[in-house]
């Protein structure tokens, strides 16, 4: 396995193809305790992804690309379409794990365009084919969010206060973080950033991860719960909100943890600007607006019960549990993506973003 040397890389996904495991860094277990898990089959992988192990859209869609080349990599077949056929059955599996994040299709339809455009290889050639792109999707992962966090980085002052919600960090992502990249290359060049953590109930990704990270890279970050953020924009300590984002429909309507929406809104109203931060692979241009996007339902136990001591609700109580909610475009000031910044009117913008990536892409493959 290659050594780690970027500070910025948490080893949040490894792919390790001597030994065909996907090794992550346990994510429910932080801060407490830093362990990695090895995993080899599918449905382990699968598991990983529903219960948040791994998380965090970039970071599911890196490990869901590692968890289907592993899945396909001792395939015995020795046809192509009956490769195909298994591949499409795993491919199928591990998108069931979590719907919101387009990451995850994303990166899993990218292996299938890898497999269909090497049909007329050798299976042991096609799955060496599978085993690259599945590096390259981690590796693009890693520049992508660089290029975010320096665009994010162009749009504020040093010594600001910054309100971020869940956690989009390097723990969410190969390395940097989307909406916390900028705050790391701000750090590098002393811009003193004040950061508030949300602790972002039912889960505290913000709590257990956002402070985690920060507070080891030597941000000033303070934890507040998710129902102080008016208070803090209120006494005027935060000028700009980043978030990161799940998905973001083609108006740019954007699905992001839950909490994210109500954060937007306060935002506007204490006119601070709030920048989603959004790799291309997190846009999904075929959902016209955030009604088409799905979002996840969790269990109620993650409600009621998850770190408390003792059941904090009655029996037999309704639970309403979405993992995620939509901002309106409308509260949305910019979408940072690695192609420059989308500002509104975003049904313009993103298709410029689009056109950009396209023809960089074109240009690339000359
Ligand atoms: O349920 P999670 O922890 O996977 O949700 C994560 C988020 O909502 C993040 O903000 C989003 O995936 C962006 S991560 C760069």
């Amino acid at each position: 396995m290659k050594e780690n040397t970027n500070k910025y890389d948490f080893g949040t996904v490894t792919l390790d193809d001597k030994n065909s495991e996907l090794i992550i860094l346990d994510q429910t277990l932080l801060p407490n305790e830093t362990q990695y898990l090895h995993l080899k089959t599918q449905e382990s992988i699968w598991d990983a992804i529903y219960q948040l192990q791994v998380r965090g859209a970039p970071a599911i869609g890196v490990a869901a690309a590692a968890g289907i080349y592993l899945g396909v990599k001792n395939s015995t077949t020795t046809t192509y379409d009956e490769f195909y056929e298994e591949f499409m059955k795993k491919k199928q599996y591990l998108a069931s794990s979590r719907p919101t994040a387009v990451n995850l299709f994303w990166a899993l339809d990218r292996m299938e365009q890898c497999v269909k455009s090497n049909k007329d290889k050798s299976i042991e050639d096609i799955k060496k084919a599978l085993l690259q792109e599945a590096h390259a999707i981690k590796e693009e992962d890693i520049k992508v969010c660089k290029t975010i966090g320096e665009y994010g980085l162009s749009l504020v002052e040093p010594n600001i206060g910054i309100l971020t919600h869940c956690n989009a960090g390097a723990l969410a992502t190969a390395a940097y973080g989307t909406a916390l990249s900028p705050i790391y290359l701000g750090q590098e060049k002393g811009y003193n950033f004040k950061v508030f953590a949300d602790e972002t109930r039912p889960l505290l990704q913000g709590a257990r991860l956002t402070t985690y990270e920060l507070h080891r890279a030597g941000v000033d970050v303070t934890l507040i719960c998710d129902n102080m953020a008016s208070s803090v924009m209120r006494n005027g300590w935060v000028q700009a909100v980043f978030v990161g984002c799940d998905r973001v429909a083609a108006n740019g309507d954007t699905a992001n943890k839950i909490g994210t929406s109500g954060v937007a809104i306060l935002a506007k109203h204490y006119n601070v600007p709030v920048y989603i931060c959004a790799p291309t692979s997190t846009i999904d241009m075929n959902c016209a607006t955030g009604w088409d996007i799905t979002i996840e339902q969790r269990e109620p136990e993650e409600v009621t019960e998850k770190w408390y001591e003792k059941r904090m609700a009655p029996e037999g109580v309704k639970v309403y549990n979405p993992a995620f909610d939509v901002t309106d475009a409308q509260f949305i000031t910019a979408i940072i993506t690695e192609y420059g910044i989308a500002k509104p009117p975003f049904k313009k913008s993103l298709k410029e973003i689009f056109e950009k990536k396209e023809s960089a892409d074109h240009s690339t493959s000359l």
